[in-house]
C-alpha cells in the first residue's frame, strides 16, 4: 500500500458543494413539484432559484479548473479493462478478488467511472441545467416574443427538467453505494475529504516475477 495525494483543494470544495447544492435543489424542486412540503411553495421556489444560480457559478469555475489544470483528461473514455471492471463490480468484489485497475494521480478514475462521469457531465447535468434555464426564463421569453421557446411547451420543459432531476437522484444513490467499494468501505469518502488515499500497488504479474528469477 502507498499514500497518494489524489483530490486537490478546489476539487474537494467543488465536489462537496456540488453534492450539497444538488441535494438542496432536489429537496426544493420536488417541493415545487408538490411531492411534499418543507419550506412552503413560495420559499421553495425562491430557494430553488438561488441554489440554481450558485450551482451554475460553481460549474463555470469547475470547467475553468478542469481545463487550466488539464484534469479534463482524466475523463477521456477508454474500453481498456472496462469489461474486467464491470465483472469486478458484478461478481469479483463479492469474492474478494483484486481490483482490476489501480489508482494513480494521473489515472484516478477506472474505465467505468470515466464513462459514468462523462455522461454525468456531458448529458445529465446539461439536461437539467438547460431545461432549468428555459424554465427560469420561459415567461420573460414569451413576453418579449423571442422565438426561442416556440415548439417548447412549458409542460415539455417541466417534463425534461423533472426527468433530469429523477436521473440525478438515481445517479446519487448508485454513486454513494459505489463509493463504498474502495480498499475499505470509507477509504474513497475519506480521500474526498482529506485529499489523500491509501492505494494498493499493482501486484507483480506471474510473468514479471518469473523474469526476475
Ligand atoms: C442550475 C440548475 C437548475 C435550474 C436553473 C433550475 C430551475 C428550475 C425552475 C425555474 C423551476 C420552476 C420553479 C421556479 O420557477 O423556480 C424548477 C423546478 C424544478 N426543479 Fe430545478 N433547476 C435547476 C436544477 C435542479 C436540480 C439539480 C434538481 C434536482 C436534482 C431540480 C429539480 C427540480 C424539480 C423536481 C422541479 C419541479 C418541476 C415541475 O414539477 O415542474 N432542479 N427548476
Amino acid at each position: 500500500m502507498k499514500t497518494i495525494y489524489i483530490y486537490k483543494k478546489f476539487e474537494r470544495f467543488w465536489h462537496w458543494s456540488q453534492a450539497a447544492l444538488i441535494i438542496f435543489l432536489a429537496l426544493t424542486g420536488f417541493e415545487v413539484h408538490d411531492s411534499f412540503s418543507i419550506f412552503g411553495f413560495e420559499k421553495a421556489v425562491f430557494y430553488h432559484r438561488i441554489a440554481a444560480y450558485l450551482l451554475m457559478i460553481l460549474i463555470v469555475f469547475a470547467i475553468f479548473w478542469h481545463f487550466i489544470t488539464g484534469e479534463w483528461r482524466q475523463y477521456l473514455p477508454t474500453t481498456k479493462k472496462l469489461k474486467e471492471q464491470i465483472m469486478y463490480y458484478a461478481v469479483g468484489m463479492f469474492k474478494n478478488e483484486d481490483h482490476p485497475t489501480h489508482k494513480t494521480e494521473l489515472t484516478k478514475l477506472n474505465p467505468l467511472q470515466r464513462l459514468t462521469y462523462l455522461g454525468f457531465k456531458l448529458f445529465l447535468v446539461p439536461l437539467t441545467i438547460i431545461s432549468g434555464i428555459l424554465y427560469l426564463v420561459y415567461k420573460t421569453i414569451n413576453k418579449n416574443n423571442i422565438v426561442i421557446t416556440e415548439g417548447f411547451s412549458l409542460e415539455s420543459i417541466a417534463f425534461l427538467h423533472t426527468l433530469g432531476a429523477f436521473l440525478l437522484i438515481v445517479f446519487l444513490i448508485i454513486h454513494v453505494y459505489m463509493t463504498t467499494t474502495g480498499t475499505t468501505p470509507i477509504s474513497n469518502i475519506r480521500a474526498m475529504l482529506t485529499g489523500y488515499e491509501e492505494v494498493e500497488e499493482p501486484h507483480k504479474g506471474k510473468e514479471e516475477k518469473k523474469e526476475k528469477k
